[in-house]
């Protein structure tokens, strides 16, 4: 895995006025370059009003299926006019071909991290690696095992033993097979880290600050404990978006994970 953990905005799409503090004295990563907040909603319209509810708050974005099949490459066109990175969230799994030609269609659109999910195997994690490596392509992260699911569901499925050796088996498989980073619960990120060095790219969905409602997700964790064991991004979706004041809850996650950096 190569030095991923260091992407950051473009130059001229860091340009957005910020509300809070930029680089930190003491040299450690800023926050607002490690939180990622999901738009999972059905319209462009409904995304775009939380974009304008989180200016000065965010960097990043994550499109997911929801937004994605319901607006397509024009909300990613919206959110990079107005200066935001955007992860793309759609888990390709299909086989090598068919997820090698959805990477190359969605490769110009001007997304920086693209997901696949590692369960669709080695073969097909090298094609869709392959496919992004075309200049202008996004970074792919290989999705190991859903943050919703636990110990039962995953034997229902026929995955016996914990998430924990579940992920660390399809980590493994997506550093061989050539892909950026990985998406994993903070539940196991500390064990991923171990096992990937300091500069793999951790993605941690499945984020709840102490307080909030845990939702579907499983494995879950607070910001802080996420980044205190070694996630490089949080995924954060339902805590903020979800909030009565969702620049609020933003400006409370990006000061917890402040204090964990
Ligand atoms: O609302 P919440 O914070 O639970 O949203 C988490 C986001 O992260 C969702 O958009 C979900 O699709 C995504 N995700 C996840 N678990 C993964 C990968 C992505 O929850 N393993």
């Amino acid at each position: 895995m190569e030095a991923a953990t260091e992407i950051q905005p473009s130059s001229e799409h860091s340009q957005q006025e910020l509300t809070i503090a930029g680089p930190d004295p003491q040299g450690r990563r800023d926050p607002l370059d490690r939180l990622i907040v999901a738009l999972d909603f059905p319209s462009a319209e409904a995304a775009m009003d939380m974009v304008d509810q989180l200016q000065g708050t965010c960097r990043w974005f994550k499109v997911g299926m929801e937004l994605y099949y319901a607006a397509g490459n024009s909300v990613i066109e919206r959110l990079r006019e107005r200066g935001f990175e955007v992860f793309l969230d759609l888990k390709l799994h299909d086989i090598p071909n068919t997820v090698a030609g959805a990477v190359r269609s969605v490769a110009g659109v001007g997304a920086s991290l693209l997901t696949i999910h590692a369960g669709g195997g080695e073969r097909m994690m090298r094609a869709a690696a392959e496919a992004a490596s075309a200049p202008n392509a996004p970074r792919l992260l290989a999705i190991t095992v859903l943050t919703s699911m636990d110990t039962a569901e995953l034997s229902a499925v026929g995955v016996t033993g914990t998430p924990a050796a579940q992920v660390l088996r399809l980590a493994r498989l997506a550093q061989t097979a050539g892909i950026d980073g990985l998406v994993c619960s903070a539940e196991e990120v500390a064990a991923v880290r171990e096992a990937m060095g300091p500069a793999a790219l951790l993605v941690t969905p499945g984020i709840r600050p102490a307080a909030a409602d845990v939702g579907d997700q499983s494995r879950v964790a607070t910001p802080a404990q996420a980044i205190a064991r070694g996630a490089s991004m949080l995924v954060v979706g339902r805590p903020i978006t979800q909030a009565a004041d969702p620049a609020k809850a933003a400006l409370a996650i990006l000061a917890e994970m402040r204090t964990a950096n």
